[in-house]
């Protein structure tokens, strides 16, 4: 590999793999056909692939024969529950199935590097893990990867997300918090059921539900820094069954998102407070379950420069990374290690999850060799 001839043939393999990947998509941790494939590719090119015990997903590693860090690049490979609408020739094959995210690109972009860096184990200064991660979907996948313990010795993690709010040849990257701590919340008020014409024969718990959903609304607004992005919001409301009874309960259910770990510790406390006082006040009873997803993702300074400097040199277009309040549980890959995630323009056009969603091909070959390049090469 190494003359122009080589990287028109890598590049016109790679767009055939999209295309595949593209046409075959695999809900979370449903990824079977997916990693037999992945595996097919890399084996087929004697690329290493780790024994960790995957059901879903692989971990492929080229060791270069220069010294240098071990590094790891991330990349996810499940598929939406979405109908596709995109009107490519080569759309989604199964009904109800998409690869909505571009994590189809990820996953080409993965084997392209994994080809490219095993082809220049010459020149590759370090070792490089390419981790095929399952079920990002689901906000926990990455814990997967953890269980195993090929992190262990990684000193440095990339992670990569197709964007379409750029077109192809622009790279978006940020120091600092780029994607929020995704949390959830669950509030049960238990107040006290009776027949609707005699509510002092009961608790009503539907005011104080309500009572519950006006006051959460301060936490953001009062109690937290107003230099700091933080949301929380009520997207269920759940209470009685009929017009002519009071019910005994009532359940709010929401989302809080935060990109500072204090910020984060507050809003738990804060929304435990409320309900648990609001409830009393009312004359009841209220609990709170907290289920704490991915952490927010923090892109290590030095690494940001390192992006930057490439991207400037192969001149790509560099862009300032839109923040997002969404998650990605890459968050958990790099709470221990340095890491950096980066956006990729793939092509402007619809949105992520949305059904006309589509990247354009010619992103894979460019992501490749910028990526392959931060990789050691
Ligand atoms: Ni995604």
């Amino acid at each position: 590999m190494g003359s122009l001839e080589d990287f028109q043939d890598l590049d016109g393999r790679l767009k055939e793999i999209f295309k595949w990947f593209h046409s075959h998509p695999e809900l979370s941790y449903k990824e079977y056909e997916t990693t037999k494939k992945i595996r097919e590719i890399l084996e087929e090119e004697g690329v290493e692939i780790l024994p960790c015990g995957l059901e879903t997903g692989l971990i492929a590693v080229i060791r270069g024969e220069k010294e240098g860090p071990i590094q790891a690049l991330r990349c996810d490979i499940d598929a939406l529950p979405i109908q596709e609408k995109s009107g490519l020739s080569y759309a989604s094959v199964y009904p109800g199935k998409m690869h909505a995210c571009g994590h189809d690109f990820h996953i080409t972009v993965g084997i392209g590097c994994a080809l490219l860096l095993k082809e220049r184990r010459k020149e590759l200064s370090g070792t490089v893990k390419i981790i095929f991660q399952p079920a990002e979907e689901t906000a926990l996948g990455a814990l997967k990867i953890l269980e195993t313990d090929v992190m262990t010795d990684v000193q440095r993690i990339w992670g990569i997300h197709a964007d379409p709010t750029n077109e192809v040849g622009t790279i978006g990257i940020r120091e600092g918090a780029v994607t929020a701590a995704v949390d959830r919340f669950v509030v049960t008020v238990k107040g006290v059921g009776c027949h609707g014409a005699h509510p002092d024969d009961g608790k009503d718990p539907v005011p104080a539900a309500a009572a519950m959903v006006q006051a959460f609304q301060t936490i953001v607004t009062r109690d937290i820094n107003a230099f700091h992005p933080a949301l929380l919001s009520v997207t269920r409301i759940q209470a009685g069954n009929t017009w002519n009874v009071i019910p005994e309960t009532a359940q709010l259910e929401g989302t809080v998102r935060t990109m500072d770990k204090k910020d984060r510790q507050l809003v738990q406390q804060r929304i435990r407070e409320i309900a648990e006082y609001t409830a009393l006040g009312y004359g009841m009873n209220a609990e709170v379950e907290w289920i704490a997803a991915s952490p927010e993702t923090i892109n290590d300074e030095e690494m940001v420069e390192i992006c930057r400097e490439k991207a400037l040199k192969m001149n790509l277009q560099v862009v300032p990374e839109e923040r997002s309040m969404g998650g990605d549980d890459f968050s958990f890959l790099e709470e221990q290690i340095p890491g950096c995630y980066i956006k990729i323009g793939t092509g402007k056009g619809q949105l992520i999850h949305q059904p006309g969603f589509a990247v354009d091909v010619k992103a894979v070959m460019i992501t490749v060799e910028y990526m392959a390049g931060l990789l050691g090469i």
